[in-house]
């Protein structure tokens, strides 16, 4: 028999109680032995949690009960966490977690710790999705050339019920938050950063890139308008919260920012809270990978598949899937380097000579525009719209900054970048 310990009884954890005892016969098929969870830790043990283990309020009790070999770690946050899966660790037990920040700060000293213990993520990224595994596992003969996806659930909802419904920012963001997908905070959710740290993990697995959050390109979707979005429709764009790691050369790019996709891509496809991540491997071509990324059960599903997995082996192969440096030299590309098309809108004065003095300012930094379009907003008043041919990341920043200084822009430019 394999004994469990949850630290962390709430949505997700009192899941996994639950698939161990709905499905009990089958994952003892599969797992080749009986799986039980036998305690909990909760912070309040005043509240009903609807499940019939022993339950106490300190983690280090699951730490130091002999008679534990896995401890299920949801208690969310990065600091406290990581101390309670070293000690769990160090006390050579193994470990499964679906904590995402834990892991964009600490994995490679988590990997380092665990060695032949077995030390299990897969719900940390996409929830029910099995993107880890097929990261690790079924691709692994492959170079990655690039992973890009919707990751956060709260924001495609709300991109979605702007793009369909026509729904301002404001008055997403309660209602999406009430569905129960959002992070504890939501700004780790519309500023990008949950994205972002579920990102960098996939980025260790393809690339063996150890970044932080940090040293990444991360924006949110606060910025988004209606405005935009109409105009994204109207030129057969949707806009998605994107998560893009892409090998060039001996570099890798990695970001997490509204985008514009054409609305025949895939991607673009996703509605709602679903989750959906391309790879695309040097043999196999492209992969999609399309499912719920958040959710009680849905969570719960991978994290007790990482516990069938432990109880199978006893082990797992190296945390991150590989014991020694991946394609040396790999390393991450500098922000200000990276390539892409970009969507801008100016407000500006509708008068003689703007057009000239908005276009040389492009010519000055380099940029070259595909598209132009003006649109009248009212009297003396137009939105122009430009879309550019491939530029340099580091020159638009620099184009923005003079643009926001030309005394007939009536408000800060809007930049969006297309993908
Ligand atoms: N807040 C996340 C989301 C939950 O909305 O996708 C899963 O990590």
């Amino acid at each position: 028999m394999l004994r469990v310990g949850v630290i962390g009884v709430g949505t997700v954890g009192t899941s996994v109680v639950n698939i161990l005892k709905d499905n009990a016969d089958i994952i003892r098929a599969r797992a080749g032995a009986k799986i039980e969870v036998v305690s909990g830790v909760v912070h309040n043990l005043n509240k009903d949690r609807g499940v019939d283990i022993k339950l106490s309020n300190d983690p280090m009790d699951i730490i130091n009960d002999d008679s534990i070999d896995v401890v299920v770690e949801l208690m969310g946050g990065v600091e406290e966490p990581f101390k309670v899966v070293k000690a769990a660790l160090e006390k050579g037990k193994a470990v499964v977690t679906a904590n995402k920040a834990l892991l964009a700060y600490h994995r490679y000293e988590l990997q380092d710790i665990a060695k032949d213990i077995a030390f299990e993520y897969e719900a940390s990224v996409a929830g029910g999705i099995p993107i880890i595994n097929a990261l690790r596992e079924g691709l692994s003969a492959n170079h990655i050339e690039s992973i890009q996806g919707i990751m956060n659930g709260t924001c495609n909802y709300m991109m979605t019920k702007m793009m369909n419904e026509g729904v301002a920012y404001e008055d997403i963001l309660q209602e999406s938050q009430d569905l129960g997908y959002a992070e504890a905070d939501p700004t780790f959710d519309v500023g990008g950063f949950d994205a972002a740290h579920k990102l960098l993990i996939l980025a260790s697995i393809a690339y063996g890139i150890d970044a932080k959050p940090e040293d990444i390109l991360i924006e949110g979707i606060d910025k988004v308008t209606l405005e935009d979005i109409s105009f994204a429709k109207e030129f057969g764009y949707t806009i998605k919260l994107l998560g893009i790691a892409k090998r060039d050369g001996d570099e890798v790019e990695l970001r997490v920012h509204a985008a514009l996709v054409p609305e025949d891509e895939m991607i673009a496809k996703i509605d709602g809270v679903m989750n959906a991540i391309s790879v695309i491997g040097d043999k196999v071509g492209e992969t999609l990978y399309y499912g719920p990324g958040a959710g009680g059960d849905a969570t719960a599903s991978a994290v007790v598949a990482n516990i069938i997995d432990i109880a199978r082996s006893g082990k797992s192969s190296p945390m991150l899937g590989f014991d020694r440096s991946l394609e040396n030299g790999l390393k991450l590309k500098n922000r200000d380097g990276i390539v892409s098309k970009y969507y801008l809108r100016l407000q500006v004065a509708d008068e003689a000579g703007v057009l000239a003095k908005v276009t040389s300012l492009f010519g000055d930094h380099k940029i070259s525009i595909e598209t132009m379009l003006q649109r009248p907003t009212g009297e003396n008043a137009a939105n122009l719209l430009i879309s550019t041919h491939s530029a340099i990341e580091k020159d638009i920043q620099n184009l923005m900054v003079a643009l926001e200084k030309l005394e007939f822009i009536a408000s800060a430019p809007v930049m969006i970048r297309i993908v």
